[in-house]
């Protein structure tokens, strides 16, 4: 898949003021500081279209892009809209702030009607973390569809990552039935990018 265009469009405090639900949405999230902005970037090749930051917790509200793709240079557009969330597990946060963003959090995923998949970010450097593991338990009861996304790979000995994906496999095995979909990514890289392209072209067309 091509991305042709891609652009900023909103950032809207809660799922009722997002924009119409007139395309399919793919979604990002993950801890803060996971590297969900920079996978943005990386997918759709431009290098500051979402904000990135050394210091966690930049992402405050639902913020949706209007990406334009094709399968080749000639293709039809398809259109799809691409949402940077908020992360979460940022320490710093006011007990009213996790409130309002837990509220945010599941509005938009009980009721965001075109949401197509999630992407959950983890970072591959650590091994299973539980506010990871509680999120994707909480997408579940809710019956979100998700695939998981480790990040920054480059960071690590390729056997260290390699362990850790294999130890959050490993507990996840040990309550789930059916386990997700995973991609292995470096934003710094650029790796991951061709797979996860093509899974979000393969969703668009069912
Ligand atoms: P919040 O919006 O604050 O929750 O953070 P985020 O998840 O959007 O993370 P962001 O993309 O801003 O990245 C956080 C930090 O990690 C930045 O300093 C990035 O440069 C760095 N980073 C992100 N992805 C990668 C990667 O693949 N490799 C390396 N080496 N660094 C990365
Ligand atoms: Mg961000």
């Amino acid at each position: 898949m091509e991305i042709r265009k891609a652009a900023y469009l909103v950032s809207s405090p809660s799922f009722d003021k997002c924009p119409k639900a007139d395309y399919p949405e793919y979604a990002f999230i993950g801890r803060s500081n996971v590297g969900k902005s920079s996978l943005i970037n990386m997918l759709t090749g431009q290098r500051s279209l979402a904000k990135t930051s050394a210091t966690p917790g930049k992402t405050q509200l639902i913020n949706h892009f209007v990406i334009e793709s094709s399968s080749g240079q000639k293709g039809p557009l398809d259109k799809w809209y691409l949402v940077d969330l908020p992360g979460y597990g940022y320490a710093k946060r006011s007990q009213s702030d996790r409130r309002r963003w837990e509220q945010m959090i599941e509005g938009y995923f009980r009721k965001r009607e075109n949401l197509t998949q999630v992407f959950v970010l983890i970072d591959s450097r650590h091994g299973p973390q539980k506010n990871d593991l509680e999120f994707i338990s909480q997408l579940d009861k809710w019956g979100v569809v998700f695939s998981l996304v480790f990040t920054k790979t480059d960071k690590e000995k390729p056997a260290v990552v390699e362990r850790n994906i294999k130890a959050f496999f490993d507990t996840l095995k040990t309550t789930w039935q059916f386990l997700p979909r995973h991609f292995i990514t470096s934003a710094e890289k650029k790796l991951g990018r061709e797979e996860m392209l093509a899974f979000i072209e393969g969703n668009n067309l069912d």
